[in-house]
């Protein structure tokens, strides 16, 4: 039960990113984060990103707003960045508060700045397999943990637990596009007799955001195991007051998975790997350079059994 070392595995993305940023000078990349009210996670995610960035050598700002900010407040933000020539990148925080549409929210990025991915314009782009369309950060950052754990997957069942925009639907199109050639399953809180289903993946993605909600007897021996969740559980014990925790039962799924992320230290770190790659994709393509689609599989990658 060999873990996945997404810790390691974002390092070198984020190595390869330094070396491109450090390669588009005097052009510095520069993305923008906008964040709406003070929703804990949010706040952690947002400093890790913008302390990310700055380790690869991207410049990142901020863009702060109460809780009770009005849509129209909002939209011109977003305006104010699409039409700013310094800015390479804008990521607006989900969740946002109650108020707000996101789908209209994200939509209103110009495509060239969606650094998340979020936006008709980048999903339709994923749906045309078309090598330059932004991908999510973390299906994005899913696939490359596969691909550099050297996972095979042309004809392979993977099954997708999970339908968000942010993750299942697109982790589903990924894999299903040529190239990686899974075949796919997407199944969801409605899916009937879900562990009849999660039992035939050879790679399992649980992306509920349920904790330890993939238990062992949903998992077929051998299988890769891919964990989303970033789930916070109360923990008296940490100084926190919580803990984090997967949708996976680790310990019980473990023993009988090839090779499984672990939470934390798998798939979150490649989600902020990923987005520094989208933001140099982007700076890249500003200063009118060719984006550069998926590269091909390594040429050691093996199937694991
Ligand atoms: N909330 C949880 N994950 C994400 C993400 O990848 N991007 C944005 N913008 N918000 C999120």
């Amino acid at each position: 039960m060999p873990n996945i070392d997404g810790n390691a595995i974002a390092q070198q993305v984020l190595a390869e990113v330094k070396a491109g940023v450090e390669a588009l000078a005097p052009l510095i990349p520069h993305v923008v984060f906008v964040r709406v009210g003070d929703d804990p996670a949010s706040v952690s995610y947002v400093n890790k990103k913008q302390k990310t960035a700055a380790a690869a050598g991207i410049r990142s700002s901020l863009r702060l707003f109460p809780e009770e900010t009005s849509r129209e407040t909002l939209l011109a933000c977003i305006d104010g960045l699409n039409a700013d020539p310094d800015v390479h990148g804008i990521l607006v925080q989900a969740p946002l508060p109650p108020q707000f549409d996101e789908r209209e929210v994200f939509n209103r990025i110009t495509p060239a700045k969606d650094v998340d991915g979020f936006t008709s314009a980048s999903i339709g782009g994923i749906v045309q397999e078309n090598p330059a369309a932004t991908a999510a950060c973390t299906p994005a950052g899913i696939i490359e943990l596969l691909r550099r754990s050297g996972v095979a997957t042309s004809g392979r069942h993977a099954v997708v637990v999970g339908r968000s925009l942010i993750v299942g639907k697109p982790a589903a199109l990924l894999l299903l596009a040529k190239g990686l050639d899974a075949t796919v399953t997407v199944a969801h809180s409605r899916t009937r007799d879900l562990g009849a289903i999660t039992r035939q993946a050879e790679i399992l993605i649980a992306a509920i955001g349920r904790p330890g909600f993939i238990t062992a007897d949903m998992v077929r021996e051998g299988a890769v195991v891919i964990d989303v969740g970033i789930n916070r559980v109360p923990d008296a014990s940490r100084k926190a007051g919580y803990r984090i925790t997967g949708d996976v039962d680790y310990a019980g799924v473990a023993p009988k998975a090839a090779l499984i992320t672990p939470v934390p230290g798998g798939v979150g770190p490649m989600t902020v790997a990923m987005l520094m790659r989208n933001t140099l994709a982007a700076a890249r393509a500003a200063a009118g350079m060719r984006a550069t689609g998926p590269q091909p599989l390594p040429a050691n990658h093996h199937a694991v059994p």
